[in-house]
């Protein structure tokens, strides 16, 4: 895409309504009928404008594809998609940016995906990735923390997804530990960290984030325990890929910062309150076996869920599977 069109999609993302042939033509430097040559391929590209005499052009709608140059536009961030690499399809995002921040990536680089053929899950899962209807995207940071803190950037990455959601729908989602989000009760996001570290340090994280946005019920995977929706089935409308991308990575800068700033404690509040099972009793179980029962406090400083049990023990959890009873 030219960059005055990209210019142009960001001077319409600044304003609601109609802005004119005259106001784009001093902003960009160009003559408008150029404008005009930029907004006509603009709709070659599927973006809908409407133009109405003495008015000008208004955004109708953009096309329901991730389109970099549409995520470009839309980035307020200092850091968080400084470079971004976008593929039509790959095996999986994660392999991607764990190779580029190998070969030195900045921090911040984001791989994008319309598709993947090998979607990671947790625990050795595979994470459906059909091409068209979702967002599959891994980022590089590099702070300066020890290895063990590195879980602590997974709940940024929850937080970022609950409020991307909330902003591009009118849906509250709840985050379900260790980082699942969850629309009436079925699962809409699922978030892999993987990081290279030393003794002393990490060299770097991936966050992976993977959101099931337009997916029809006929594409969701099939798992009985976990059930699965997506953001299209539960609000009835489809979302847009490209907005709800820019959203996403401009949240997710915004808590970085924070956290290189303050720490984990902003976010781990943020985090708690949205989790389900927050001042809750739960139930947690490992491979199908209930194991531990209590009161749900919240997590630690590496991620840990902390629960109460009625003996008054505090018990650190670090793996299963939680139900809320
Ligand atoms: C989970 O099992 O809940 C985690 C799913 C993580 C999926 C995302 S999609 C983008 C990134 N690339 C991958 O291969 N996995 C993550």
């Amino acid at each position: 895409m030219h960059p005055k069109a990209v210019t142009i999609l960001r001077l319409f993302r600044t304003k609601d309504g109609y802005i004119s042939g005259q106001h784009f033509s001093r902003e960009l430097g160009v003559s408008r009928t150029a404008i005009w040559k930029h907004i006509s391929a603009l709709r070659n590209d599927g973006y809908l404008i409407e133009a109405v005499p003495s008015r000008g052009y208004r955004l109708v709608s953009s096309p329901d594809s991730i389109d970099p140059d549409e995520v470009r536009a839309q980035l307020k961030s200092t850091r968080v998609g400084r470079r971004l690499e976008f593929l039509k399809a790959t095996a999986s995002t994660n392999v991607d940016a764990f190779r580029l921040a190998e070969e030195g990536a900045v921090e911040g680089t984001v791989v994008l995906a319309d598709a993947q053929s090998g979607g990671k899950g947790r625990r050795g899962r595979v994470w459906a990735s059909p091409a068209g209807v979702n967002l599959y995207c891994s980022i590089v940071l590099r702070p300066a923390i020890m290895p063990h803190e590195a879980p602590q950037l997974t709940f940024l990455s929850a937080v970022a997804a609950a409020r991307a959601i909330e902003q591009t729908t009118h849906l509250i989602p709840e985050i379900k530990w260790p980082n699942d989000l969850l629309v009436s009760g079925k699962k809409v996001a699922g978030l892999l960290n993987e990081m290279s570290a030393e003794t002393d340090g990490i060299n770097f994280v991936i966050l992976g984030i993977g959101v099931n946005l337009n997916m029809t019920a006929a594409q969701l995977p099939v798992d009985l325990r976990h059930p699965a929706t997506s953001l299209f089935l539960e609000a009835g409308s489809r979302v847009d890929r490209s907005r709800f991308t820019g959203t996403m990575l401009n949240e997710l800068d915004r808590l970085y910062e924070e956290f290189l700033a303050h720490g984990f404690g902003p976010v781990r509040e943020e985090w708690q309150r949205r989790c389900n099972a927050s001042g809750r009793q739960v139930l947690v179980s490992d491979s199908g076996t209930d194991c531990t029962g209590g009161r749900f406090i919240g997590i630690d400083s590496d991620g840990a869920m902390l629960l109460r049990s009625d003996d008054n023990i505090l018990h650190r959890i670090t793996c299963g599977d939680v139900r809320v009873i």
